[in-house]
């Protein structure tokens, strides 16, 4: 039975984990003991993770994998990627792979610029409100300055502050429309900062600007918060080779292959509901790199598909074509990420993932980031056009039916055998286990 709680966050841990045991589980014992399962016998570690967040009970744990062989502008990556999506890692690394035979990838940051916004109700006059503006946009900059010194110092800080008039989408309501520059943080606290900082100056600055009605002066902050819409901070990454060396196998003609590839990137340009899956699949490679460096994969998520849809229609992230004989596939993707500050200095599988990425810094981590969702998407596409996405994927997917049935070592060998030759499909796979598990097999 659900009952309600309060001061649950007082709670100690254990005594959390008895409540929720004893008020939603029939086998307490056997709840607690999966939640102590979980937990790192290292206390300070324990006590880190524990400390993440409010009400932890106990440890997520998601796969991480690394997917080598990626060349991305002639330097050689092996890719963290934290993802429980059976085919993710496989799919990526053969991308690499493929590509690697090709020139790799190339990738270039096009700009670095992240936005916020005061979000605020003025009524009056629109001139004397941009006058005050003028007047003020220095005291703005000015009031930051205990906030940007240190951001300045490391070639960062606030680009721009511009008064954005929006009454004609809402009445009376205006921006302070702010620019940034956050070199290798991520920079959401330091934006956000800044911004609250600028609601206090613009509200107590109004109330002296003599222009101002009373009713003017009045003006109302109804919130201050950085955008996870980023389209100018954008990353570029590409692949590129004559169409003759397209084909690893014998069985693809290149110029048909090429030209189904292209195609499928065309229809997922036109048509939404494949252009969702499709990117999608891209972003099983970028989550799992964002995650896996200690980024805010929602924050990535928000704005990547607002990004695909800035032409008033959702559409692909990745394009295609052929030219003279060159097949050249790319991908543009907006990413706000940090290798400094945030869970990047805390986690110690974050801090073992940027070195193995060679402490990158954001603008690297940027490339990094679109070279994975580039190869996944050109993995898929591959997959799709040719031999269809299931054979791997329930290749893959496999060891998850096995495990489901706790199949032992032995039994896994023997199966994974069989399913070489065989068509993989969870009835088959049951199927199987129970022949074998009865002496037929
Ligand atoms: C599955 O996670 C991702 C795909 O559906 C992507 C795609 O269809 O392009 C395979």
């Amino acid at each position: 039975m659900s009952k309600q709680i309060t001061g649950f966050s007082k709670l100690s841990k254990s005594n959390k984990i008895d409540w929720i045991v004893n008020t939603y589980f029939s086998n307490k014992e056997d709840a607690k003991n999966i939640l102590k399962q979980y937990w790192n016998s290292n206390e300070k570690l324990q006590q880190l993770h524990d400390e993440f967040i409010e009400n932890t009970i106990t440890n997520y744990y998601l796969p991480l994998g690394v997917a080598p062989n990626f060349l991305i502008n002639d330097k050689l990556h092996t890719i963290p990627m934290a993802i429980e999506e059976s085919s993710v890692v496989a799919a990526a690394s053969k991308a690499a792979k493929f590509w690697l035979d090709r020139g790799g990838f190339k990738a270039t940051v096009i700009s670095t610029t992240k936005v916020g916004h005061v979000h605020f109700i003025f009524s009056g006059n629109i001139e004397k409100l941009q006058r005050f503006f003028n007047e003020v946009k220095p005291k703005l900059i000015e009031d930051a300055k205990p906030i940007t010194k240190n951001m300045e110092k490391r070639g960062g800080g606030i680009l721009d502050i511009e008064l954005k008039d929006k009454t004609s989408a809402l009445p009376n309501y205006y921006q302070l429309h702010a620019t940034f520059e956050t070199k290798d943080a991520m920079g959401a606290n330091f934006i956000n900062s800044c911004l609250e900082q600028f609601a206090k100056t613009l509200k107590s600055e109004a109330l002296n600007f003599e222009e101002f009605s009373n009713e003017e002066k009045a003006i109302e902050i109804i919130m201050s918060i950085l955008s996870n819409y980023v389209p100018n901070c954008l990353v570029r990454a590409e692949v590129s080779c004559p169409i003759d060396k397209l084909s690893d196998s014998d069985d693809i003609d290149p110029e048909a292959f090429a030209k189904k590839f292209v195609q499928a990137v065309k229809i997922a340009e036109i048509e939404p509901y494949r252009a969702v899956t499709h990117n999608k699949g891209i972003m099983n490679g970028v989550d799992a790199v964002v995650l896996a460096t200690g980024n805010d994969f929602r924050a990535v998520e928000a704005g990547v598909h607002a990004y695909a849809s800035r032409n008033g229609n959702y559409s692909s992230l990745t394009h295609a074509k052929i030219e003279n004989s060159i097949f050249y596939f790319w991908i543009e993707l907006p990413l706000a990420l940090g290798t400094v500050g945030g869970l990047t200095g805390l986690h110690p599988l974050v801090k073992l993932s940027l070195e193995l990425l060679h402490h990158p810094s954001a603008s690297e981590l940027m490339e990094i980031v679109a070279v994975a969702g580039l190869a996944q998407n050109f993995a898929a596409l591959r997959s799709l056009t040719t031999t269809g996405i299931q054979e791997g994927h329930m290749k893959m997917h496999l060891m998850n039916i096995l495990n489901q049935f706790e199949a032992t070592d032995a039994e896994k060998n023997k199966l994974i055998e069989h399913f070489k030759t065989h068509v993989v499909t969870h009835s088959a796979v049951v199927e199987a286990i129970n022949k074998m598990r009865s002496g037929e097999f």
